[in-house]
């Protein structure tokens, strides 16, 4: 499938779980793909992967909440690969207080722990776009797709307040930004995927994956292929018309 040949996609996070899925299917698509992640070791194995797989793929190494190193990476992308005119914000975290698993509480969590969160997972997405809009304003093209989460939009028991605040800034994020870029030629979309089987979800106890499964109409945990496809489909030409939007991938489960 060659959907998305000619077009320059940068995913964060792209090491590992749902963003190394998003980049790699991109790069399957025709994209030339900037895999960047805050483990540069991560970021390597999986562009280096896509590329024997005769694939056009960088890595790059950015904490997404650093401004300046998103700037870096953005420009390194760039030149090497040509104007980024697709932007997937992955990059995300979600803390848990203790070894069993548990989410963080509101009333223990650190404020240095709260803002950590909010920096990485909203303020990431920020520094990503506010680097990458000005070359997309110029070719007249964009695709942006932000991680959001079920956990945004409703109650979810293993996430911390953090996580949640983040997840449901990104669909204001979204909304208001499908406004400011829309003139521009560019969408702005939101994912929301449920439960999905990744690293982070296997540090969650075994039995809340369990009741989430047995939550889901589906009845399974998602993959992340499940929330790639999706990606791929709103930044392909296909999903022109479509913005502003948030996509729950989710199996039915939480249907808020
Ligand atoms: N797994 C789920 O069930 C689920 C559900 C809803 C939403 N999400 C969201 O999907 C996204 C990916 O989740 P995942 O399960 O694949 O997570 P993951 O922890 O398995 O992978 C996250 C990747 O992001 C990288 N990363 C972390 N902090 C970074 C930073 N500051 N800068 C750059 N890279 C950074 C990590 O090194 C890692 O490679 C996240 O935004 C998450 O909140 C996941």
């Amino acid at each position: 499938m060659s959907s998305h040949a000619g077009h320059v996609a940068l995913i964060t996070g792209a090491g590992r779980g749902i963003g190394r899925a998003i980049a790699d299917a991109h790069a399957a698509a025709g994209a030339r793909v900037a895999y960047v992640d805050y483990e540069p070791a991560l970021a390597e194995e999986a562009a280096a992967a896509a590329r024997e797989r005769g694939c056009e793929a960088i890595a790059l190494s950015a904490d997404v909440a650093d401004d300046e190193a998103v700037g870096l990476a953005c420009r390194r992308a760039a030149e090497a690969l040509g104007t980024i005119d697709i932007l997937v914000n992955n990059a995300g975290i979600s803390p848990k207080s203790g070894a069993d698993g548990r989410r963080a509480q509101a009333w223990e969590m650190s404020p240095a722990e709260w803002r950590r969160v909010l920096d990485v997972n909203l303020t990431g997405a920020f520094n990503c776009m506010q680097a990458v809009v000005p070359g997309m304003r110029e070719i007249g093209r964009g695709r942006i797709v932000s991680l959001s989460s079920v956990a945004g939009k409703t109650y979810c028991d293993i996430v911390g307040v953090h996580y949640a605040a983040s997840k449901a800034a990104l669909i204001g994020f979204t909304k208001h930004l499908a406004g400011e870029l829309g003139p521009y030629g560019i969408t702005i979309n939101a994912v929301a995927p449920g439960r999905i089987d990744t690293p982070l979800v296997r540090g969650t106890a075994p039995e809340a994956n369990e009741a989430a499964r047995l939550a889901t109409p589906l009845r399974r945990l998602g993959s992340p292929e499940d929330v790639a496809n999706t990606c791929l489909f709103l930044t392909s030409d296909a999903s022109g018309f479509v913005t502003g939007q948030v996509c729950d991938v989710a199996g039915g489960w939480l249907l808020t």
